[in-house]
């Protein structure tokens, strides 16, 4: 049944709505609320273990490696350990140095791709621990590794990743849980984390129900050559998300910068037929980012922004998309959703093959 299209056109759109249910899977029975903390026990990493890492290093390829910058955030706010992503396809070019008191942690939907289980190969060859975040249970990554997070999407066929990645990033979210709680995060900050990652599901079903007016402003992105994506800190992997999946199914050309970039160069390139999708959510940055819309505008360029209630930009005169607001460190992964759903609707309007789009593949088990 899950393999079936049932009904839908794509399956691309029938993953992305299908996001309610996955993401409540990933969650399910791994929250414990009295304790404000996740069980995974699939890391076989015992709390003194956990304890003992000083550095969190994410590896992965593609959207998974943008998943995992924001991975390495949450890991970093909510644990207070060091963290960074780096694209697995790189990694074992620059010789890179394995630490000890590193925890590696690979991410990856299909479990085969080639360049991140060579990553993982590296990490094992000098004696580093990996642990993996994989949708395909038993995938070649899954079996390499010393333990792991499994997403429980279910199946994605669409090459454009969209209930995948959702739940890489609910996952990270409860690694950072775990590993803050044997930190200093406090149970109190644990469990408004937990109320934060149970009530997502809902949410995203509330953002999929503006599927209808999305949609028409991705026919207007349509009709772009070319596009910015842009946020801040939190929103940036947002904004390289959003890019990535337009590229990929429209072919529209599409370029993520920080928000606050832009007037370090990009802003020569804004004018009428310039459309930016500006992530501007309800934080420290509003003023800043809201600042930035002003001079896109300003430009002339075409400017939609994805926010939260309570954001006031009606003297821009532009449309919004508005999400619920989840706990701060948890709002990129509802700030994403719209992003799929303008990329997918885009190449709806023009036409492509949205599943199988030109020159890619699903998984990408070659170097
Ligand atoms: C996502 O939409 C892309 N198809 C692609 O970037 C993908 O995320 C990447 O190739 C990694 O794939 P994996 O998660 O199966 O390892």
């Amino acid at each position: 049944e899950d393999l079936e299209l049932t009904g839908h056109e794509h399956y691309m759109r029938k993953e992305m709505l299908e996001q309610p249910d996955s993401a409540e899977a990933v969650i399910r029975g791994r929250l414990d609320e009295r304790f404000g903390t996740a069980r995974l026990d699939g890391l076989n990493l015992a709390p003194r273990e956990l304890r003992g890492f000083r550095r969190v290093k994410i590896l992965g390829c593609g959207s998974a490696y943008y998943v995992g910058q924001l991975g390495a955030q949450l890991l970093e706010e909510l644990a207070r350990v060091p963290a960074d992503a780096e694209a697995a396809s790189e990694f074992r070019y620059r010789n890179p140095v394995i630490e000890p008191d590193t925890l590696y942690v690979v991410v990856s939907q299909s479990g085969e791709t080639a360049d991140t289980a060579f990553a993982v190969q590296e990490v094992k060859r000098k004696g580093g621990q990996v642990v993996a975040l994989v949708n395909v249970v038993g995938s070649t990554i899954a079996r390499e590794v010393d333990g792991g997070i499994y997403l429980h999407a279910g199946p994605e066929i669409a090459v454009a990743s969209t209930k995948a990645l959702t739940n890489m990033a609910m996952a990270f979210a409860m690694l950072a849980l775990l590993i803050g709680r044997v930190h200093d995060l406090s149970v109190a900050d644990g469990k408004r984390i937990i109320d934060g990652l149970k009530a997502i599901p809902a949410q995203i079903r509330e953002i999929l129900g503006q599927e209808g007016e999305i949609a028409e402003l991705a026919r207007e992105i349509a009709g772009s050559q070319s596009a910015f994506y842009i946020g801040r800190v939190r929103g940036f992997p947002v904004a390289r998300e959003g890019a990535q999946k337009l590229k990929e199914v429209s072919y529209i050309h599409a370029e993520a910068y920080q928000t606050s970039e832009l007037k370090h160069a990009p802003l020569a390139l804004i004018d009428e037929s310039m459309p930016t999708v500006a992530i501007i959510p309800d934080d420290d940055l509003t003023d800043r980012n809201v600042a930035a819309a002003e001079q896109v505008l300003a430009r002339k360029g075409p400017l939609v922004a994805i926010t939260h209630p309570g954001v006031d930009l009606s003297h821009l005169g532009i449309r919004s998309i508005v999400v619920p607001r989840s706990e701060p460190e948890l709002d990129p992964i509802l700030l994403t959703i719209p992003t799929q759903l303008i990329a997918y609707h885009a190449a709806l309007a023009l036409g492509h093959d949205i599943d199988k789009p030109r020159n890619l593949a699903k998984s990408v088990t070659v170097e």
